[in-house]
């Protein structure tokens, strides 16, 4: 088979250990041959492949980002987008195309699905909001990073007495903050699924500075929404899929925290370090077994399937019930599990 793969959307850290299995699974089991589009969708309507083989994947198992290279490009608001991906999949001969990617990547692949085009998807984002899988390629580095860097600030909130928001990724969800937060041991963690009142953010840092601790953590997350109507905070650009830029979330509660409480409060912005650098261990096994069940399931005609990871297990699920909703946290980790440790 002719097999073409792809990395869409947001880079982070493990795509190039899924790439490096999809490869291998190909070359090795199944005598396949592998084409790279690059830059995501933009290379399927541009028609710009790289030829990948085993020799060319040597060393990219834990180098962040992505040999593909990826975008932001919906071919849904281009001129005959939709045409022009069906064309180049045709001259090249295409048999089948691994997508890499999250909500927006799969949304598309499940479109062209609709049309014939022969999609396995493979789930990645560090926001974890994609349905239908318990974890995404990219989550659990983030969740490091984010968790080392409020390990470090920390010490520079004990040293200085100070409160420090931690302001992490996650667009519409609070997966990165939560776990990030409960693993930092954060005083109050902030989520879009949970709007927050400032007076209640406030009366957990003062309860803290009661009991003769200080250096409180926030961690917010950049989705972060306040109650209706207790806070203003700005809109930012969008891009092709729709999506709002965030961030800024932060600024804003250390502002509001400081002028409020009188505590010396900072702010400090994780933004893409969450998404660079070495996929931590479990990133790398578990893209390597989406990469590998991906290509079995390209070799058993599994079209419109996303390999997802359910307990231990990988299964195959409908890209469209990935995309069909996001997966926001879970309420009982929230409030039975983070929750407990505010203040
Ligand atoms: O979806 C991954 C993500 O990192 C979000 O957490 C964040 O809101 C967004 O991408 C940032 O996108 P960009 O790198 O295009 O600014």
């Amino acid at each position: 088979m002719r097999v073409g793969v792809l990395t869409g959307g947001g880079d982070c850290p493990g795509l190039n250990a899924a790439i490096r299995a999809v490869v291998r699974k190909c070359q090795v089991g199944y005598n396949d041959e592998v084409i790279g589009f690059l830059d995501g969708w933009r290379g399927v309507v541009e028609d710009r492949t790289v030829p990948l083989d085993v020799e060319r994947c040597r060393g990219i198992l834990p180098r962040g980002g992505t040999i593909l290279g990826t975008s932001r490009t919906n071919p849904y608001t281009i001129d005959d987008g939709e045409a022009r991906v069906v064309a180049t999949i045709e001259r090249l001969g295409i048999d089948a195309l691994v997508a890499i990617g999250g909500e927006d990547t799969l949304g598309v692949a499940n479109r062209l699905g609709d049309k014939g085009v022969p999609v396995v998807g493979i789930p990645k984002t560090i926001d974890n909001d994609l349905s239908a899988t318990d974890a995404t390629i990219g989550f659990d580095t983030a969740v490091q990073i984010a968790a080392e860097a409020i390990d470090r600030l920390h010490t520079t909130a004990e040293s200085h007495d100070r409160v420090i928001v931690c302001e992490v990724m996650g667009r519409h969800v609070g997966w990165i903050a939560t776990y990030a937060g409960i693993a930092g041991g954060a005083t109050v963690i902030l989520v879009p699924e949970e709007p927050f009142s400032i007076d209640r953010v406030c009366e957990y840092l003062r309860h803290r500075h009661s009991s003769g601790r200080f250096a409180s953590i926030v961690v917010a997350a950049e989705g972060a929404k306040p109650l209706e109507g207790t806070l203003s905070v700005t809109s930012g650009e969008i891009d092709q899929f729709g999506h709002e830029r965030l961030g800024g979330i932060g600024q804003t509660i250390a502002d509001e925290v400081e002028s409020r409480t009188g505590y010396e409060s900072r702010v400090t912005i994780l933004g893409h370090i969450q998404r660079g650098g070495t996929p931590s261990a479990f990133d790398r096994v578990l893209a390597t077994r989406f990469g590998t069940a991906a290509v079995d399931a390209v070799h058993e005609g599994a079209w419109r399937q996303m390999v997802a990871l359910h307990g231990t297990r990988i299964e195959r699920v409908p890209i469209a019930d990935a995309v069909s909703s996001l997966k926001t946290l879970d309420p009982e980790l929230f409030r039975s599990v983070a929750e407990v440790f505010f203040g």
